[in-house]
Formats: C-alpha cells, structure tokens, sequence
C-alpha cells in the first residue's frame, strides 16, 4: 500500500545549455520520492517524440515549458496516482494512452519522461535498492566502455567541423576505473597540445574542444599524434569513434561539408569514410549517413559492417518499430539509445532488449543538453548495454555520469564486469 503513487510535481528547471526543460517528483503514500530530469538534443532526428515547448516568444524565447509541466500535474498526476510504482509498465502504458498519439505530441515526450524516470527513481528508493539494481532486476552487473569526446564540432559548436563528435575509446582498459584514467590523459594531452600550438580552444556543447580546424582529416591526425603523446598505442589500446551525424549535412540530395567547402554524394561520402578507416584507427561510426539515406546505409553497411560498429542514433531514434526495419534491411549493427527519443522508461528498456536479442550493440547515451541526473550511467549497468556515451572529460553535467559510474563499480566491488573491447566480438 505504501508504494502507491501520491502526488506529482512538475518544476520547470534549466539544462546545461541553459535552456528550460522539466523535472518531475513522484511522491509516494509511504513518504518516498523519486526525480526526473529531462536532458534536450540539438541535432535532433525527425522521427522523435516531441518535445513539446510552449513557443510563446515573449517568454524565454519560445522555450519555456509551462504547458508540459501543466500536463503532469493536471493530466498525468490525476491518472497515475494510487498506480502502484513498482509496476512501471502500467505507468508508463496509462501515459502512453493518455496522450493517444504516435509520438507523445499531446502531452509531450519531455512531460511524459520526466514522470516515468521519476518513477523508476522511486521505486528503487522505496526498495531501498540501487536505481541499477532495480531497472536490471539485481542481476546485471556490466560497466560500460565509454565513448568520450575529444573534440566537438557540428551543432554543438557554430559548425566548427562539420563532423560532429570526435571521441575516443579506450580498448585496452581492463576495469571502468582505467578506462577514465586513459581518458583523462588524452583529454589533458590534447589541452596542453592545443595550447602549445597557439591553436586557442573553448569546449563546446558536451565539454570537448573546439580549436580551428582546416580540414577534418587535420583533427584525425590530432588526435592520433595526441593519443600517442599521452603513451597509447592508437587503434590497439585507444581508438577513434565518429558521430557524423549526417541528417545535419544533407539537403536531400548531396552532403555539405562547409569546413572544406565540397559537396558530396551519397556514394562519395561513402568512399570518404571508408578512407577515414584505412587511413585512422576508427573503430565506430554513428550517423555516417542521413536518416532518409536508406540505400546509403545499405551500401555503407556492405563496405565496413564486419570491420567497424555502425551506429543509427537519428536513423532509429530509440524506437523499436525502426530498429525493427534496420534489422530487416541490415543497415547497421548498433544503436544509439537515448530515452528522451521515445519517451518512457519502459519503451527505452524495450528498445535496448531487442538490440541485444538480436546481436547488435546498443550504446547508451547523453543529448548535447544534459542535467545533472545520472539515471543513463545506472540504464547502462542495468541493462548489461556494454557502452555509454555522454560527452566529453569536462562539465558536471557529463562528470555526473562518469561519476556515479565509479561509485556503482565500487559498490559492486568484485561483482562488477567490465568486458572492454570484448563487447565488438561477433558484430565487428
Ligand atoms: P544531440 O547530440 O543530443 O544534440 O542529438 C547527441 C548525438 O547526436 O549523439
Ligand atoms: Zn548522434
């Protein structure tokens, strides 16, 4: 009886772009509460939830979100309360049918997530349980390898390079703990390489940096000279990993890069990044074509899909049905999840169940407008997803994630797992 939901609060809060967005209280009968915090995307791809803002443009320029904490504490908490919370399903399922369309554009994924996190928060706390332990009922204990930007460009950064993250991972590490300390010498070298070479620097949206740049194979040299610097073997101890997030650079028709002012076909691109991949120690590509460039995909996944992960974060946007379809077409062989794509709790666990029936990677991940809650690093170890991505070495908003991370593994003590490069077995 005690673990009926009471009460609902809704609060507008502000992202680490300073930007509104929702923050949900589950209160429950026995006095337990439970947070949500709803992270928001810049490149974001067209077959999202919705993110619903109120679009007035006398109040904080359109974005202000007073119409979806409306939705919780009008709609949504009346609907919900006396639903047991420990029945995540049934809450998430009662929003769902609540706002009755495809995409949440009635009451609004931000709304409709914000409540739904919240209450997995509170059902782990009345269990008085780790959020990890409670969403991977108790019996998964995997720390992910991480996925961390070295550089960021794209919409995160007035499209300094058109690519839009360029991050590293640590294929060598043995332990979640290493793998951060492996990460924080190539962040550091790079700092200090960048000063050294006159080539000021600020951080861009996710914390990485974003020097001048000619073109985008000069950022690829940068990076392997700065792997090697900080002592790493580049490819065999530390490899490179691209989010092109290409549905940015296509009209649909041809792919613009402005950083180096060409304009390339679909097939082009395709032998370009091929290239990259012969040239660089890349061992991952997320978003390397458009999310409407299906032959692209398709071709792309014929060249590298047995040498290299290949990512759909756009292409999929967290959702079953697309997931569903790539699997079909053999389009890619991972998928970026990231929960505020689809909306609620239960659909994210179901998108990244499915990835992993039938063998393809699922990656864990952050948007380019974060908060300081880390329920994504505890979705990672629940869920034994293997890879989490959330940005850079630098921000609290992304160190909150690295951060829980190491407590979850102490916590776990010798019960953690960590698989490192072990987890591309089979898919690449
Ligand atoms: P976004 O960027 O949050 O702006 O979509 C992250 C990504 O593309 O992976
Ligand atoms: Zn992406």
């Amino acid at each position: 009886m005690g673990e009926q939901i009471k009460q609902v609060q809704a609060l507008q809060i502000y992202d680490s772009r300073g930007n509104p967005t929702v923050e949900c209280t589950v209160r429950l009968a026995n006095g337990v509460v439970g947070t949500g915090l709803v992270p928001a995307g810049a490149s974001v791809g067209r077959h999202e939830a919705l993110e619903l803002r109120d679009g007035d443009p006398h109040r904080l320029m359109g974005k202000s979100v007073y119409n979806a904490l409306d939705n919780i504490e009008k709609i949504i908490a009346p609907a919900i309360r006396n639903l047991d919370v420990l029945d995540q399903k049934h809450v998430d399922q009662t929003m769902i049918d609540l706002d009755g369309t495809e995409n949440k554009a009635k009451l609004g994924a931000n709304a409709i997530l914000a409540v739904s996190m919240a209450t997995a928060s509170a059902a782990a706390a009345t269990k008085r349980i780790p959020l990890y332990d409670y969403l991977g009922d108790g019996v998964n204990r995997l720390l992910p390898l991480p996925q961390v930007q070295i550089f960021g460009g794209g919409a995160h950064s007035a499209w300094r390079t058109d690519v839009q993250d360029f991050l590293i991972i640590p294929l060598a590490a043995t332990t979640y703990t290493q793998a951060l300390e492996m990460i924080y010498n190539v962040y550091h070298t790079t700092a200090s390489w960048l000063k050294k070479n006159g080539n000021n620097y600020g951080v861009a949206d996710e914390g990485g940096f974003w020097p001048a740049f000619e073109n985008h194979h000069q950022v690829l040299q940068t990076m392997v000279k700065c792997i090697e610097q900080a002592g790493y073997r580049p490819g065999d101890e530390i490899a490179i990993a691209l989010d092109i997030a290409a549905s940015e650079l296509y009209d649909g028709k041809v792919y613009r890069l402005k950083l180096e002012n060409r304009t390339l076909t679909s097939s082009e691109l395709i032998r370009e990044l091929v290239q990259w991949c012969k040239d660089y120690p890349i061992i991952s590509l997320e978003d390397p074509l458009a999310d409407i460039d299906q032959l692209g995909w398709e071709a792309l996944y014929v060249e590298l899909g047995d040498q290299i992960q290949l990512i759909g974060d756009d292409l999929f946007t967290t959702n079953c049905k697309r997931i569903k379809q790539g699997v079909e077409q053999s389009l890619a062989n991972a998928v970026l999840v990231k929960p505020n794509q689809i909306g609620t709790v239960s659909e994210t666990l179901e998108a990244i169940r499915y990835t992993q029936q039938v063998g393809w990677l699922p990656v864990i991940s952050a948007r380019s407008g974060e908060t300081e809650d880390s329920f994504i690093a505890h979705l990672a170890v629940a869920t034994n997803s293997g890879q989490i991505k959330v940005g850079s070495f630098s921000r609290s908003e992304r160190m909150a994630k690295w951060n829980e991370l190491l407590r979850i593994e102490r916590c776990l003590k010798d019960r953690a797992k960590f698989v490192g490069k072990k987890i591309f077995q089979g898919v690449c």
